[in-house]
């Protein structure tokens, strides 16, 4: 049942993502904007030459007629294991690399300086990877795109029209209450449905938290989830959101408008899976979030429904993936687990629930989810393209390449970040902390980052308290355990832990 949500946001291996630009001594936030002052700091890229190379003279694996390096990609273990291959491929060619598969070509940058370099380059609207499978269902529905595929002024249109409610600090900090109502459920429930501590299929229920945790925020509805008898409209959302995350990938390699004049299945699936995911009701309520929106900006109730969807889309999978792995990495370390609740238990009285204000104090629990993004983050890379002729390091790259920003290859690099397989959460606190903002990117940098990146943190860290102050996450082996990449990284087994009540 686990496969039940597989994918839901993940941008799957052709999309994006960019960094975000994180201020030196700060533990707090893994997602800060960098600001001016940090930026001026940040190091001369040493990779940069006097006279730029050309496109061509980028390194990389062999590209052989029609296939380019698909095959190589597959004898390393196929898309599954694209992650690693691709931690190979730098690796082996250094920090910027260029690859083609079949006819989709691209240039990957794992180093900070040359993501430094984009971010300072960056335009009022950058643009990641072109999802035409999404594009052409709106188009034949006639509904509106949303932040994940818009592009130029009408994206900073509708991002504008979400900024400040969901990027501004104070403003998300409001939201602790709301999803503190479901963090109350799913502790409960954990303790309900556990067997000798264990879940079964802990990644699924997460995803009904995750999804359950978005919709009280946006829309103040709750779809009951978390209780004994799963509501089905909700559950619609979470398979057809599966459906159409698997079926638009091989429509990335072969051209859409063939599927839909030949009507293909995949075609069918996907646009049944987007009616399913267009017909899930989403009321706006002038008290909630969306009603706000709506009344405060320009956006048509058809635009707001759109991007509401895409913020689904986009915030579920991905908070449930992530504190997925929290809890793996908090089984495996005990001691910083300990040091967890200490600060918990110093910080949050235990008559009170855990909220935002509490979590501004506690930054060894900041540090803690900083560290498990880093080691095991949930979406491995993002794209742009590049919308002007752009300079990065010794290349000269021209308009319309596609660039992949790797932050998984860059948060297992040794040479950012030492002793880089081992959770270490005080390498965040550390006095001198020297670690390279644009070294750690989970969220993206720079305009297109992530719009949900500090309600997903409040979401996580709040998490993080209710669980770790009521339960004890152990091991229940210390076997390795596998990543696969299937949008998202995800374990290729159930997680082995369980809760114990403290
Ligand atoms: C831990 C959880 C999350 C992770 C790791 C994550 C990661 C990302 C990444 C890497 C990107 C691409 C950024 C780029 O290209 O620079 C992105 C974009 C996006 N995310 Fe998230 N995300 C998370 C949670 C959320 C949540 C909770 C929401 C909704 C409330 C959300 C909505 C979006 C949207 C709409 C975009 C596209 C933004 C744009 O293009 O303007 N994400 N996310």
């Amino acid at each position: 049942m686990r496969a039940q949500i597989q994918k839901v946001p993940q941008i799957v291996e052709l999309l994006k993502k960019k960094s975000v630009g994180l201020q030196h001594f700060k533990p707090t936030s893994s997602v800060c904007v960098l600001e001016g002052k940090d930026a001026a700091e940040a190091a001369p890229c040493p990779h940069a030459a006097f006279r730029a190379h050309s496109l061509d003279e980028i390194p990389g694996p062999t590209n052989w007629p029609l296939v380019g390096s698909l095959f190589e990609l597959l004898r390393k273990g196929g898309l599954t294991r694209q992650h690693e291959a691709l931690v190979d491929y730098h690796k082996k060619f250094g920090k910027i690399f260029r690859m083609k598969l079949g006819s989709f070509e691209s240039v990957h940058i794992g180093a900070p300086c040359l993501l430094e370099a984009l971010y300072r380059k960056e335009g009022n609207y950058p643009q990641r990877l072109e999802i035409k499978p999404w594009k052409a269902y709106r188009d034949l529905r006639d509904e509106a795109y949303g932040l994940l595929i818009l592009e130029g002024k009408d994206w900073q249109r509708v991002r504008s029209a979400f900024q400040q409610k969901l990027m501004k600090p104070t403003e998300v900090v409001k939201l602790d209450g709301k999803i503190n109502e479901v963090l109350v459920d799913f502790v409960g429930r954990i303790g309900n449905i556990s067997n000798n501590g264990k879940i079964e299929d802990l990644y699924f229920e997460l995803n009904k938290w995750s999804f359950e945790t978005i919709c009280l925020v946006l829309y103040g509805k709750r779809f009951g989830l978390l209780q004994e008898k799963v509501n089905e409209e909700a559950m619609n959302f979470i398979t057809a959101v599966k459906t159409m995350m698997s079926t638009f990938g091989m429509m990335m390699v072969t051209p859409v408008e063939l599927h839909k004049s030949l009507n293909t299945k995949t075609w069918q699936h996907h646009t049944a899976a987007w009616d399913r995911i267009f017909s899930t009701d989403s009321p706006a309520s002038p008290d909630d979030l969306i009603g706000d929106i709506l009344h405060q900006s320009s956006l048509s109730k058809k635009e707001l429904y759109a991007a509401i969807t895409e913020l689904q889309i986009g915030g579920v999978e991905t908070t449930a993936n992530s504190m997925l792995w929290v809890i793996f990495n908090l089984s495996r370390n005990p001691s910083a687990q300990r040091k967890l609740l200490q600060e918990i238990r110093e910080i949050v009285p235990p008559d009170q629930d855990p909220s935002g204000e509490h979590i501004k104090n506690m930054p060894y629990l900041k540090a803690c989810l900083k560290e498990s993004m880093r080691l095991s983050p949930s979406v491995p890379f993002t794209s742009r393209t590049l919308d002007k002729d752009t300079v990065l390091g010794d290349y000269a790259i021209p308009k319309g390449t596609v660039l992949m920003i790797n932050s998984h290859a860059l948060g297992s690099n040794e040479e950012y970040f030492d002793d880089g397989k081992q959770f270490k959460p005080e390498r965040w606190l550390r006095e001198n902390n020297t670690i390279n903002p644009f070294a750690h990117v989970p969220f993206g940098i720079g305009k297109r980052m992530c719009i949900g990146r500090r309600l997903a943190e409040l979401q996580l860290q709040l998490a993080m308290c209710w669980l770790v102050r009521d339960y004890e996450i152990v091991a229940t082996d210390n076997e390795p355990l596998d990543v696969i990449h299937s949008g998202l990284l995800v374990p290729n087994r159930e997680l082995p832990v369980a809760f114990i009540r403290r």
